[in-house]
């Protein structure tokens, strides 16, 4: 007997039931479990209906990700999925936590869906860098219609229950507890009823049927966000063949055709990379499962600036209240507005009600001065980015704090253990690295200093996912991570634009490999000013600012604007970097293939990486690449830089840098002479 498997037969109606933890994924037990419940009770003459329902957390999430690439084994996904379509008895699926990918597939090959109001459903296989391939992009369209299965399988979004009823995704609503009773009742009900298969409909395609338009309209509005994936462009094609071949194995056998490209590209293996590597953020080799949190029931803020604030809604957003702490009443005042008004924002968007804002802002005790913070469970520091100040925040919060408290902080480059020195409690400080806007942006550098104790990295990591965060966890260093990482990237772009390549040329070669922009771009649009204008060494930057070239926000900076912000190279700027480069003693050599500039700007960041790996910054490659890819936008079909370099081969990443007079990083050279790989073993 199959050990993910039970059946049992309740007055002539089967019920499968799988349980696989931890969330029911295809994979090969959970296969032969549902060949092997399906073939018995397709030969029991006393079953005359099959609920299939699950056990634990959730229905089945889908394919098992970690199969794919390999060896096929036991029934295949296709096997089963065809035993039950012609079966004769009816099959009804029961539905509670997740219906995902394969996972929904299997219950659209089921005769009815029932499930209870908190489930959710849907194909999210685009996240993978993969399209439905067990019939999702042939029968979801017969149910829902092409046009809304272009939306819900491109964007992948889980839908909730009522909505999947309303659409027909689903057929029936169970009571949140009576799922299984529901759906033997519900089974019962449908005993004399024809079957009906989703494959035999034609209803919902037929009128899209000779329209070639509606892909090309769904395509072209979807152009940025398509940009530079794979996937998106082969759900379209077969979407399209979901209505126009009328012969429904035809339409299957051209998505195996579109989801094998899919599975060979390297952007879903980028993606399924992704997908474990944001998982595995969470494990920290000396902080066991196991060890103890702290419960956080109260949190403090200090600085209501850009940062504070932010981060303060993250907080209010899970019903923690904050008690939120500046110098000045004005200060408060303007950082309260902001919040205010971030959530206006959202409440005209649709997304959140005036009541909402309201028991948010209800959270919040405004207050000036550190003393307010005694009782905090967490306190978190955003204040200026200067270590005087930072040093003696800490040590009056040393003096206030109860014991027990949490004392983080949210600095970008300081050494943080400088900081936990202000404290007698240096074991309670940690790193707790946002990034901007705090309130959106998914990566949080969890920051370790030399003391650090591991209950408090443990609390961390796990209240970062609690409030919809990535953690990372990073050593001190200047920079940590991310910063760190990209930060050769920007020099590399600086020097660049002084050996012949435009600064628009530069820029256009990072957005075709997949930014959303290029560095230039990002400076003007920031205000180069962020700098400060009391640089002391001479700089291209340094010299717009002088010329009151702050950006976009004034007088344009690398670029020119129109008035509807359309940038335009600089003959200005042009000029300003050829005399710089004079001064520097520099001759241009003029411009370079995108993939020389893209090799410049990215091989050090590869290398920076590889650095940050072998001083134990980083615990493994993957974080590295998720910490690019949430914090900076990294394309995640490349897979992040330490992917990508695998992609590419290490000895040609050496290559390149030895190339640019840059010395390869030791771990880079010994990997590349013992044939190792960053990511793939
Ligand atoms: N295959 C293999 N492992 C999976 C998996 C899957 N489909 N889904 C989740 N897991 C693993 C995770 O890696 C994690 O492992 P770990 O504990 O060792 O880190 C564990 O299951 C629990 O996952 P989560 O931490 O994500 O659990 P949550 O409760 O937060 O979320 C979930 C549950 C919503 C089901 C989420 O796991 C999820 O979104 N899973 C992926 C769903 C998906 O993409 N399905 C499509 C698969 S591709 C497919 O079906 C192709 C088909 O069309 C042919
Ligand atoms: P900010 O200047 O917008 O805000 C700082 C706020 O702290 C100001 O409102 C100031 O009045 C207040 N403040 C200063 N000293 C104080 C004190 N002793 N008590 C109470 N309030 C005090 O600065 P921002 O950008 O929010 O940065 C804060 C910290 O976050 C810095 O350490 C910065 O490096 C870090 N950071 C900034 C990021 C960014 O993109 N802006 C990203 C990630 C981290």
């Amino acid at each position: 007997m199959s050990e993910a498997g039970t059946y049992t037969v309740e007055d002539g109606i089967g019920i499968i039931m799988i349980d696989s933890p931890p969330v029911n994924a295809l994979g090969f037990k959970t296969r032969v479990a549902l060949d092997e419940g399906f073939r018995k009770f397709a030969a029991d003459d006393s079953v005359q209906a099959i609920v299939l329902i699950c056990g634990g957390r959730t229905f089945f999430a889908g394919a098992d990700i970690s199969e794919f690439g390999k060896p096929p084994q036991g029934p295949g996904l296709h096997e089963v999925f065809n035993i039950i379509e012609n079966g004769a008895k009816p099959v009804v699926a029961a539905i509670h936590g997740t219906a995902l990918g394969g996972g929904y597939e299997l219950a659209l090959i089921c005769h009815y869906r029932i499930a209870v109001p908190s489930a959710k459903v849907g194909l999210p296989e685009v996240n993978l860098g993969l399209l439905p391939g067990a019939g999702g992009t042939q029968r979801l369209p017969r149910i829902v219609g092409v046009e809304k299965a272009l939306e819900i399988v491109t964007t992948g979004a889980p839908v909730p229950a009522r909505k999947a009823l309303d659409m027909g995704m689903i057929d029936a609503l169970a009571e949140e507890d009576r799922l299984k009773d529901d759906a033997v009742a519900f089974a019962r009900t449908m005993l004399d009823k024809p079957l009906v298969r989703v494959r035999d409909r034609q209803d919902k395609v037929a009128p899209s049927r000779g329209h070639p338009e509606i892909y090309a309209d769904f395509l072209k509005k979807n152009a940025r966000a398509f940009r530079g994936f794979k996937a998106p462009f082969n759900i379209v094609k077969a979407i399209e063949a979901s209505a126009e071949i009328e012969d429904f194995d035809k339409g299957l056998a051209r998505e195996a055709e579109l989801f094998q490209e899919l599975v060979a590209s390297t952007e879903s293996a980028a993606q399924r990379y992704y997908f474990f590597a944001e998982r595995e953020t969470s494990k920290v080799p000396d902080v066991p499962a196991a060890t103890p949190t702290i419960p956080v029931k109260t949190v403090g803020v200090i600085g209501a600036g850009t940062m504070g604030g932010g981060i303060t809604m993250n907080f209010l957003n899970i019903g923690v209240p904050v008690t939120l702490v500046e110098m000045k009443q004005e200060a408060l005042d303007r950082g309260i507005a902001v919040i205010r008004r971030n959530y206006e924002n959202t409440v005209a968007k649709g997304r959140m009600t005036a009541e909402q804002v309201e028991q948010r802002m209800a959270l919040i005790t405004p207050a000036l001065g550190l003393d307010a913070l005694a009782e905090a469970d967490l306190v978190i520091e955003a204040v200026f980015e200067e270590i005087g100040v930072k040093q003696q925040v800490f040590g009056q919060l040393d003096t206030i704090c109860k014991p027990g408290a949490i004392l983080a902080s949210n600095t970008s480059f300081l050494d943080l253990d400088a900081i936990a020195a202000a404290t007698s409690r240096p074991e309670w400080v940690i790193g707790l690295h946002f990034f901007s806007p705090a309130n959106v942006m998914r990566l949080l550098e969890v920051v370790r200093g030399e003391k650090t104790a591991i209950e408090v990295i443990a609390t961390a990591m796990k209240l970062a996912r609690q409030i919809g965060k990535v953690p990372v966890l990073a050593g001190v260093c200047h920079g940590f991570i991310a910063n760190r990482i990209m930060s050769p990237r920007g020099r590399q772009a600086d020097a660049l634009i002084l050996e012949g390549p435009t600064p628009a040329e530069v820029d256009k070669a990072l957005y075709d490999y997949g930014f959303a922009m290029g560095p230039f771009q990002m400076i003007d649009l920031v205000g180069l000013d962020v700098i400060g204008r009391d640089e002391i060494e001479r700089s291209v930057r340094g010299d717009l600012v002088k010329i009151d070239r702050l950006g976009q926000k004034k007088n344009g900076g690398y670029y020119d604007y129109d008035e509807k912000r359309n940038a335009t190279p600089s003959p200005v700027a042009a000029e300003l970097i050829a005399d710089f480069a004079r001064y520097k003693g520099i001759n241009s050599s003029g411009s370079l293939p995108a993939e020389e500039i893209v090799a410049r700007l990215l091989y050090p960041v590869v290398n920076e990486g590889a650095k940050v790996l072998e001083e134990g910054i980083a615990i493994r490659a993957s974080d590295i690449d998720v910490a690019a890819i949430l914090g900076y936008n990294w394309p995640v079909y490349t897979g992040g830089p330490m992917f990508w370099a695998d992609t590419i081969g290490l000895p040609k990443i050496i290559a390149g840098l030895e190339a640019i007079g840059i010395e390869p990083a030791a771990l880079l050279r010994t990997m590349a002479t013992e044939g190792k790989t960053f990511t793939r073993g």
